[in-house]
Protein backbone atom coordinates (compact mmCIF):
# COMPACT_ATOMS: atom_id res chain seq x y z
CA UNK A 1 0.00 0.00 0.00
CA UNK A 2 1.50 3.33 -1.04
CA UNK A 3 0.07 6.57 -0.09
CA UNK A 4 0.05 7.35 -4.04
CA UNK A 5 -2.96 5.03 -4.30
CA UNK A 6 -5.21 6.95 -2.54
CA UNK A 7 -7.31 9.37 -4.78
CA UNK A 8 -5.98 13.23 -3.41
CA UNK A 9 -2.38 13.16 -3.29
CA UNK A 10 -0.21 15.76 -4.65
CA UNK A 11 3.16 17.41 -3.93
CA UNK A 12 2.77 20.52 -1.44
CA UNK A 13 2.68 24.43 -2.99
CA UNK A 14 5.99 25.87 -2.52
CA UNK A 15 3.29 28.70 -0.30
CA UNK A 16 1.80 25.75 1.32
CA UNK A 17 5.70 24.13 2.13
CA UNK A 18 6.78 27.46 3.00
CA UNK A 19 4.12 27.95 5.74
CA UNK A 20 5.12 25.20 8.75
CA UNK A 21 1.98 26.83 10.73
CA UNK A 22 -0.70 26.43 8.76
CA UNK A 23 0.49 22.91 7.73
CA UNK A 24 0.63 21.85 11.19
CA UNK A 25 -2.87 23.73 11.52
CA UNK A 26 -4.32 21.37 8.18
CA UNK A 27 -2.96 18.25 10.52
CA UNK A 28 -4.23 19.13 13.58
CA UNK A 29 -7.68 19.30 11.98
CA UNK A 30 -6.83 16.33 10.02
CA UNK A 31 -5.94 14.26 13.09
CA UNK A 32 -8.44 15.32 15.03
CA UNK A 33 -11.00 13.94 12.19
CA UNK A 34 -8.88 10.28 12.65
CA UNK A 35 -9.29 9.88 16.26
CA UNK A 36 -12.63 8.30 15.23
CA UNK A 37 -10.61 4.99 14.28
CA UNK A 38 -8.56 5.71 17.67
CA UNK A 39 -11.72 5.88 19.48
CA UNK A 40 -13.44 2.62 17.61
CA UNK A 41 -10.35 1.00 19.51
CA UNK A 42 -10.51 2.83 22.97
CA UNK A 43 -12.27 -0.41 24.59
CA UNK A 44 -9.84 -2.89 23.22
CA UNK A 45 -6.56 -0.37 24.63
CA UNK A 46 -8.71 -0.45 27.99
CA UNK A 47 -9.12 -4.02 27.94
CA UNK A 48 -5.45 -4.24 27.13
CA UNK A 49 -4.18 -1.88 29.77
CA UNK A 50 -6.25 -3.12 32.73
CA UNK A 51 -4.76 -6.95 32.15
CA UNK A 52 -1.28 -5.63 32.28
CA UNK A 53 -0.60 -5.91 28.82
CA UNK A 54 1.06 -3.05 26.81
CA UNK A 55 1.10 -2.88 22.98
CA UNK A 56 4.84 -1.74 22.26
CA UNK A 57 6.19 -4.05 19.67
CA UNK A 58 9.25 -6.15 20.68
CA UNK A 59 11.48 -4.07 18.68
CA UNK A 60 10.17 -0.68 20.91
CA UNK A 61 10.33 -2.78 24.05
CA UNK A 62 14.20 -3.66 23.47
CA UNK A 63 14.98 -0.03 22.55
CA UNK A 64 13.35 0.91 25.23
CA UNK A 65 15.17 -1.87 27.91
CA UNK A 66 14.29 -1.86 31.05
CA UNK A 67 12.04 1.33 32.38
CA UNK A 68 12.10 0.66 36.28
CA UNK A 69 13.80 3.64 37.64
CA UNK A 70 12.58 5.75 34.77
CA UNK A 71 10.93 8.55 36.79
CA UNK A 72 9.15 10.42 33.97
CA UNK A 73 9.19 9.46 30.56
CA UNK A 74 7.70 12.06 27.86
CA UNK A 75 6.14 10.62 24.98
CA UNK A 76 5.51 12.44 22.20
CA UNK A 77 2.58 12.44 19.62
CA UNK A 78 0.39 10.44 22.18
CA UNK A 79 -2.33 9.91 19.71
CA UNK A 80 -5.12 8.26 21.90
CA UNK A 81 -2.21 7.17 25.07
CA UNK A 82 -2.18 3.38 24.27
CA UNK A 83 1.42 3.21 23.81
CA UNK A 84 2.09 6.19 26.89
CA UNK A 85 0.52 4.40 29.31
CA UNK A 86 2.44 1.03 27.90
CA UNK A 87 5.96 3.07 29.02
CA UNK A 88 4.20 3.02 32.55
CA UNK A 89 3.71 -0.63 31.89
CA UNK A 90 6.98 -1.85 31.52
CA UNK A 91 8.23 0.70 34.42
CA UNK A 92 8.31 4.23 34.06
CA UNK A 93 7.27 5.90 37.22
CA UNK A 94 5.22 8.51 35.66
CA UNK A 95 3.90 9.16 31.99
CA UNK A 96 3.51 12.70 30.15
CA UNK A 97 1.90 12.23 26.55
CA UNK A 98 1.79 15.32 24.60
CA UNK A 99 -0.38 15.77 21.40
CA UNK A 100 -1.66 18.40 19.93
CA UNK A 101 -5.20 16.98 19.35
CA UNK A 102 -7.52 17.67 21.71
CA UNK A 103 -9.81 14.81 20.26
CA UNK A 104 -6.88 12.33 20.66
CA UNK A 105 -6.17 13.55 24.44
CA UNK A 106 -9.83 13.52 25.84
CA UNK A 107 -9.45 9.97 24.76
CA UNK A 108 -6.60 9.93 26.77
CA UNK A 109 -8.13 11.02 29.49
CA UNK A 110 -10.63 8.19 29.15
CA UNK A 111 -7.98 5.58 28.95
CA UNK A 112 -6.40 6.70 32.11
CA UNK A 113 -9.57 7.18 34.16
CA UNK A 114 -10.07 3.29 32.89
CA UNK A 115 -6.74 2.18 33.73
CA UNK A 116 -6.03 4.38 36.69
CA UNK A 117 -2.40 5.39 35.65
CA UNK A 118 0.11 7.83 36.53
CA UNK A 119 -0.10 9.98 33.54
CA UNK A 120 -0.80 13.86 32.48
CA UNK A 121 -1.71 14.92 29.03
CA UNK A 122 -0.20 18.10 27.73
CA UNK A 123 -1.97 19.49 24.41
CA UNK A 124 1.18 21.10 22.42
CA UNK A 125 2.41 21.38 18.85
CA UNK A 126 5.98 19.72 19.30
CA UNK A 127 7.68 22.45 17.95
CA UNK A 128 6.07 24.45 20.67
CA UNK A 129 6.70 22.55 23.70
CA UNK A 130 5.79 24.38 27.07
CA UNK A 131 8.66 25.75 28.83
CA UNK A 132 7.52 24.45 32.18
CA UNK A 133 8.50 20.91 30.48
CA UNK A 134 12.02 21.84 30.05
CA UNK A 135 14.28 19.74 31.66
CA UNK A 136 11.75 17.02 33.00
CA UNK A 137 12.20 13.49 31.57
CA UNK A 138 14.59 10.91 32.09
CA UNK A 139 13.11 9.47 29.14
CA UNK A 140 11.17 11.17 26.03
CA UNK A 141 10.17 8.32 23.29
CA UNK A 142 8.55 8.83 19.84
CA UNK A 143 7.61 6.51 17.23
CA UNK A 144 5.24 4.21 14.60
CA UNK A 145 4.05 7.84 12.24
CA UNK A 146 5.46 10.60 14.23
CA UNK A 147 8.26 12.48 12.33
CA UNK A 148 6.67 12.45 8.74
CA UNK A 149 3.92 14.42 10.74
CA UNK A 150 6.36 17.25 11.55
CA UNK A 151 7.19 19.50 8.94
CA UNK A 152 9.88 21.31 11.67
CA UNK A 153 12.68 19.23 12.27
CA UNK A 154 15.07 21.26 14.13
CA UNK A 155 12.23 22.67 16.26
CA UNK A 156 11.25 19.15 16.81
CA UNK A 157 15.09 17.89 18.12
CA UNK A 158 15.48 21.41 19.77
CA UNK A 159 12.12 20.47 21.81
CA UNK A 160 13.06 17.03 22.74
CA UNK A 161 16.82 18.37 23.42
CA UNK A 162 15.18 20.86 25.81
CA UNK A 163 12.54 18.26 27.74
CA UNK A 164 15.24 16.28 28.84
CA UNK A 165 17.21 16.25 31.74
CA UNK A 166 21.04 16.04 31.53
CA UNK A 167 22.01 12.37 30.62
CA UNK A 168 18.32 11.52 29.67
CA UNK A 169 17.56 9.02 26.57
CA UNK A 170 15.39 9.89 23.69
CA UNK A 171 14.36 7.02 22.10
CA UNK A 172 12.80 7.39 18.02
CA UNK A 173 11.49 4.03 16.37
CA UNK A 174 9.74 5.36 13.25
CA UNK A 175 8.91 4.04 9.29
CA UNK A 176 11.70 4.53 7.00
CA UNK A 177 11.40 6.91 4.35
CA UNK A 178 12.76 4.33 1.75
CA UNK A 179 9.28 2.47 2.24
CA UNK A 180 7.67 4.66 0.37
CA UNK A 181 9.67 3.96 -2.83
CA UNK A 182 8.47 0.30 -3.27
CA UNK A 183 5.05 -1.12 -3.49
CA UNK A 184 3.52 -4.76 -3.91
CA UNK A 185 3.39 -6.21 -6.91
CA UNK A 186 0.43 -7.92 -6.09
CA UNK A 187 2.86 -11.31 -6.58
CA UNK A 188 4.27 -11.18 -3.45
CA UNK A 189 6.97 -9.40 -4.65
CA UNK A 190 8.30 -5.56 -4.80
CA UNK A 191 8.29 -2.81 -7.73
CA UNK A 192 9.62 0.45 -7.76
CA UNK A 193 7.09 3.32 -7.05
CA UNK A 194 7.43 6.80 -8.68
CA UNK A 195 7.67 8.33 -5.22
CA UNK A 196 10.50 11.12 -5.09
CA UNK A 197 12.62 10.13 -1.99
CA UNK A 198 14.29 13.47 -1.78
CA UNK A 199 10.69 15.43 -2.72
CA UNK A 200 9.17 17.78 0.14
CA UNK A 201 5.46 17.97 2.24
CA UNK A 202 3.05 16.10 0.02
CA UNK A 203 -0.37 16.56 0.63
CA UNK A 204 -2.98 14.20 0.93
CA UNK A 205 -6.86 13.68 1.49
CA UNK A 206 -8.35 10.02 3.39
CA UNK A 207 -6.35 7.59 4.66
CA UNK A 208 -4.61 4.53 3.38
CA UNK A 209 -6.63 2.01 5.49
CA UNK A 210 -3.73 -0.18 6.67
CA UNK A 211 -3.31 2.90 8.59
CA UNK A 212 -6.66 4.50 9.27
CA UNK A 213 -9.72 2.66 8.90
CA UNK A 214 -12.70 4.58 6.74
CA UNK A 215 -13.69 7.96 8.95
CA UNK A 216 -17.42 8.91 9.09
CA UNK A 217 -16.32 11.52 6.96
CA UNK A 218 -16.23 10.58 3.07
CA UNK A 219 -12.51 10.69 1.80
CA UNK A 220 -13.10 13.67 -0.25
CA UNK A 221 -14.85 15.97 2.32
CA UNK A 222 -11.94 15.16 4.74
CA UNK A 223 -9.24 17.94 5.69
CA UNK A 224 -6.17 18.14 4.02
CA UNK A 225 -3.17 16.90 5.53
CA UNK A 226 0.75 17.29 4.79
CA UNK A 227 2.98 14.37 5.70
CA UNK A 228 7.05 14.86 4.66
CA UNK A 229 9.33 11.12 5.11
CA UNK A 230 12.48 13.12 5.76
CA UNK A 231 15.20 11.65 4.65
CA UNK A 232 17.79 9.56 7.02
CA UNK A 233 20.46 11.37 6.73
CA UNK A 234 17.82 14.61 7.64
CA UNK A 235 16.64 13.16 10.92
CA UNK A 236 20.01 12.59 12.16
CA UNK A 237 21.69 15.42 11.33
CA UNK A 238 18.43 17.38 12.97
CA UNK A 239 18.98 15.73 15.98
CA UNK A 240 23.25 15.91 15.83
CA UNK A 241 22.73 19.60 15.91
CA UNK A 242 20.07 19.89 18.78
CA UNK A 243 21.92 19.03 22.48
CA UNK A 244 22.17 15.70 21.63
CA UNK A 245 24.63 12.78 21.48
CA UNK A 246 23.90 9.96 18.82
CA UNK A 247 24.39 6.71 20.68
CA UNK A 248 22.56 4.71 17.37
CA UNK A 249 21.03 4.43 14.29
CA UNK A 250 19.25 1.26 12.95
CA UNK A 251 17.37 0.35 10.31
CA UNK A 252 14.80 -2.97 10.40
CA UNK A 253 12.65 -5.17 7.89
CA UNK A 254 9.68 -4.47 10.67
CA UNK A 255 6.61 -3.64 9.27
CA UNK A 256 4.93 -1.52 11.99
CA UNK A 257 1.64 -0.27 10.01
CA UNK A 258 0.78 -3.47 8.37
CA UNK A 259 1.02 -1.76 4.65
CA UNK A 260 3.18 -4.19 3.19
CA UNK A 261 1.73 -7.02 4.38
CA UNK A 262 0.71 -7.96 0.56
CA UNK A 263 4.58 -8.67 -0.20
CA UNK A 264 5.86 -12.24 1.04
CA UNK A 265 7.79 -12.37 4.30
CA UNK A 266 10.86 -13.17 2.50
CA UNK A 267 10.78 -10.30 0.22
CA UNK A 268 9.56 -7.56 2.97
CA UNK A 269 12.96 -9.05 4.96
CA UNK A 270 14.72 -7.21 2.29
CA UNK A 271 14.35 -3.60 3.14
CA UNK A 272 14.72 -1.10 5.35
CA UNK A 273 10.99 -0.65 6.68
CA UNK A 274 11.75 0.96 9.63
CA UNK A 275 14.81 2.85 11.84
CA UNK A 276 15.33 3.75 15.56
CA UNK A 277 17.51 6.06 16.63
CA UNK A 278 19.15 6.64 20.55
CA UNK A 279 20.69 9.50 21.97
CA UNK A 280 21.34 10.77 25.18
CA UNK A 281 20.74 14.71 26.44
CA UNK A 282 24.30 16.00 26.69
C1 LIG B 1 0.22 8.04 13.95
S1 LIG B 1 -0.17 8.99 15.34
C2 LIG B 1 1.10 8.47 16.42
C3 LIG B 1 0.65 7.34 17.16
C4 LIG B 1 1.59 6.95 18.27
N1 LIG B 1 2.87 6.57 17.73
C5 LIG B 1 0.99 5.82 18.99
O1 LIG B 1 1.09 4.72 18.43
O2 LIG B 1 0.42 6.05 20.02
C6 LIG B 1 0.40 10.61 15.01
C7 LIG B 1 -0.01 11.55 16.14
O3 LIG B 1 0.80 12.71 16.02
C8 LIG B 1 0.02 13.83 16.38
N2 LIG B 1 0.71 14.98 15.80
C9 LIG B 1 1.00 15.18 14.50
N3 LIG B 1 1.72 16.31 14.34
C10 LIG B 1 1.89 16.83 15.59
C11 LIG B 1 2.53 17.99 16.08
N4 LIG B 1 3.15 18.84 15.26
N5 LIG B 1 2.53 18.23 17.41
C12 LIG B 1 1.88 17.38 18.26
N6 LIG B 1 1.24 16.26 17.84
C13 LIG B 1 1.24 15.99 16.52
C14 LIG B 1 -1.34 13.51 15.83
O4 LIG B 1 -2.38 14.25 16.47
C15 LIG B 1 -1.45 12.02 16.08
O5 LIG B 1 -2.09 11.77 17.31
Amino acid sequence: MNPDDLDDVRPATDAEAADVVAMHAANLLAWDEAAEDYERRLAGSISLLSSGGHSLLPIETALLGNLHGCARAVHLQCAGGEDTLSLWRIGAAAVVGVDFSPRMLSLAERLTAAVGAPATWVQADVRDLPASMDGTAALVFSGRGSVMWVQDLDGWAAGIARLLAPGGRFVLFDGHPAEWLFDGDGDGGWLLTDYDYFGGPEASRGWAPAYIERLSVPDGQQHWKFAHAWTLGEVVTALAQADLRLVRVAEYPVDWWGGHRDVEPAERGRLPLSFSIEAVRR
